[in-house]
This record gives C-alpha cells, structure tokens and sequence, in this order.
C-alpha cells in the first residue's frame, strides 16, 4: 500500500476531505476544516476522547463539532463512576449515562464506560460497609444493574480500574481486604453475564513499567485460568514530557497481545509541568509552591515542539503495534478541561493535549496526524 506523506499540502488535501464528508443534524456549523484524526487512522485503531457532563449536555457547539469531527471514541471521564451512578443502595442516577449514550449514537462514537470496580469515587454508603457479605451483594448487584442496562449500547466496559501497587502487588483496596483477591474474577465472571456482547478491560496507569507489568500480566491469567473472559488491557498512559517510557510501552503491548488479549491506550495526556512522581494515583497531591505553576500566559515553543516530538512518537508506536491496538483515548478534548490542571495542584495552566483552550489544533495536532505514515 502507498503511504502518503503530510506535506503542507496533503494535510490541505485531508482538510478537505473532512469538509466534504461533515455534516451535522443541524447543518447550522461550518466544518473546522481541519485533518480529522479518526479519519486518517480509521483502518489502525479507534481514536477516543474523555466527556465530562458538559460536554454531553453540549454546552459548546463549537466543541461539540470538534468532537464529531475528531473522535470516533468517547469515554464518561466520571459519570459512570459508582459515585455518580449508584449513590445510593437502593438509587441509580442514569441521567448522564444515558444522555451519553445519546450522544455517542448522535456522533457515530463507540461508548468505552468507566468504570464498574474501583476503590476511588465510591459513593459514601460503600465505604461504610463492614461486612464481607454486604459488599459482595454490592459488587453483584452494581455490576448486574450498571452493566446490564448499558448491554448492547457501549463498546466496552473497564470492568476493574487500578487493583495494583507500583511493585505488581495487589492494592489493599476495600475489595482486596474485605473480599480477598478472588474479587477481581468474579468482577469479570458478573460483567460477563450482565453484558455479553461487550468488551471487558482490565485497566490501570503505570502499567508499562516492569513490576506493575507484571502484576498486570498475574491478572489477565487469573482471569483466563478461571475461564471468564478478559478482551483487552488498558494502559492509561499519564505520562510526562520528554520522559515518555517509549521501551517499556512496547515491551508492555507485546506481553500483554502474547496472552491473547488487545491493549488499549485509554487516558492519554502528556504533562508539561513539574511534579515530584510518576502516575495518576488521584490522591497523591503537592502543595501549591511557588513556580509550580510557571505558563499561565502561554507554552514556551520548546516544550511546545517538545510535546509535539514526544506525541509523534508515541503514535509512531502505536502504528507500529496496530495490530495489537483497539483504540487510543485522549483524557480529555482540549487542554482547558483536562484534570491535570486541579490535579495534583490545584489551579494550574496545564498543556497536556492536542487542542488549546480556544478548541484550536496544537503543533503535538499535527505531529499525530504526521505520525500515521
Ligand atoms: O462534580 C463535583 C462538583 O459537584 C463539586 O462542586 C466539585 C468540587 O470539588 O467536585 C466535582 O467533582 C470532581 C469531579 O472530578 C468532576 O469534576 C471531583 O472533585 C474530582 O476529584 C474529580 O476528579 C476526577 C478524578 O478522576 C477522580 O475521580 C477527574 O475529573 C478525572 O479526570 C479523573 O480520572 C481518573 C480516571 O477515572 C482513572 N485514572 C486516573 C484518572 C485521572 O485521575
């Protein structure tokens, strides 16, 4: 197959093509004009993005647009979170999930959810519960009722999120220690039965490095030994500029496509400024000193082009691996809404994705859309 190179002028030549396929319900829009990422890596891998509630209640036409002509993906960042959707024993709050759900027919994405099991964001009456037997029945019935009415409707599901330490160890989650480890299968085995037809992922951050790698890998053959289904592995891919772990991704995509099951990059974001450890661990913080929050008027053009760099080749990776890749999501749409500006300081100008706060494409924009070659 010929490759076509993105000099100044194809990338003319795929704007346009983006302009001629567009349309809106509306027509009242007119297109970005714009590459469009799903379009140049749609026979590769999906393209995702993160949607807060905002988003799905289309604040922005402006951003909506920029969704429908970009993604083909879309994960909840938190509105199927069992905070949010089950806050109560006996309440569900499926507004939001459904509307997304909505919105990703509306759109043309594959709905990823996020997430069934998960120690963070657990609602209140959950973190109160003493007995094993009680939070069993919380863990069957959540997964029956959340997974069962989303059947047939969203892609996949991140059946647990984040059950490692950094060293492969098992987290001493309120799941570990109340249910012992068996609770990761039964995950599984539950999200299985409630929704058949839907992918099943395992997924966390930080686990292309070695030890937690490994800890992964103990998972997926726990899983599979047992005879329930995992279809993939997720690597959230919170990684930092000009340190992306290049190797121990690679090595990572390999390991995990060898157990049979797809990887997906599934919380992309590249950050720009200082921290004093690696991960997404959202109850790490740092207090807010002085110069840590150093870009509030604008990116200096060297880590502008650095990022760039850095992006470019992460997706020269991933195409590289397309085979073993289902989809790549950026957490989040444009750099205003991205968690990493609260998190973790709060209040900080942070420049981790391929859209500004304007919705405008960044140069790291055009490195992606050069990276598929
Ligand atoms: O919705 C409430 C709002 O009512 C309240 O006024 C406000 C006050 O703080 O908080 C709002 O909730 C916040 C929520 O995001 C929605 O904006 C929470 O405080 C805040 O902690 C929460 O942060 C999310 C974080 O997960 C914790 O759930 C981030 O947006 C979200 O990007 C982040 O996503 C996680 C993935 O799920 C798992 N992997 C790591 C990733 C990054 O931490």
């Amino acid at each position: 197959m010929i490759r076509l190179k993105y000099t100044p002028i194809a990338l003319l030549g795929i704007g346009f093509l983006a302009l001629t396929n567009f349309t809106t319900e509306s027509n009242s829009l007119v297109p970005l004009n714009l590459p469009s990422l799903k379009e140049v890596y749609k026979d590769d891998f999906l393209i995702g993005t993160a949607l807060n509630a905002g988003q799905i209640d289309e604040k922005s036409p402006k951003e909506t647009q920029l969704i429908a002509e970009q993604f083909n993906a879309a994960t909840p960042e938190n509105i199927m979170k069992a905070e949010v959707i089950h806050p109560r024993w006996d309440q569900y709050n499926f507004t939001y999930a459904d509307k997304l759900v909505e919105f990703g027919k509306k759109n043309k994405l594959a709905i990823n959810a996020h997430t069934l099991v998960w120690h963070s964001q657990l609602p209140p009456f959950v973190r109160k519960i003493k007995r094993a037997d009680s939070l069993q029945l919380f863990l069957k019935e959540h997964i029956q009722t959340v997974a069962g009415r989303y059947r047939g409707k969203v892609q996949s599901w991140d059946v647990v999120n984040e059950a490692l330490n950094e060293d492969g160890t098992l987290r001493k989650s309120i799941f570990l220690n109340k249910l012992g480890e068996g609770y990761l299968v039964e995950a599984f085995r539950l999200a299985q039965a409630a929704s058949p037809e839907t992918q099943l992922y395992y997924n966390d951050y930080n686990n292309e490095q070695p030890a937690k790698r490994a800890g992964c890998i103990e998972i997926i053959k726990k899983i599979q030994a047992a005879g329930v289904r995992i279809d993939g592995v997720g690597i959230q891919g919170h990684w930092h500029v000009g340190k992306i772990p290049l190797q121990h991704i690679e090595e990572s995509i390999l390991a995990y496509a060898a157990l049979g099951v797809k990887v997906a990059i599934t919380e992309l974001d590249i950050e720009v400024l200082k921290r004093d450890f690696q991960g997404a661990e959202v109850s790490q913080r740092m207090s807010n000193e002085q110069g840590l929050n150093p870009y509030t008027s604008g990116l200096p053009d060297s880590l502008q082009q650095q990022l760039a760099r850095d992006y470019e080749s992460l997706f020269k990776l991933f195409v590289k691996h397309k085979d073993k890749i289902a989809r790549v999501t950026f957490w989040g749409v444009h750099d205003g809404q991205s968690w990493l500006n609260g998190w973790p300081v709060r209040g900080r100008t942070n420049y981790p994705l391929l859209f500004d706060r304007q919705y405008n494409p960044k140069p790291a924009f055009y490195k992606v859309i050069q990276a598929h070659q």
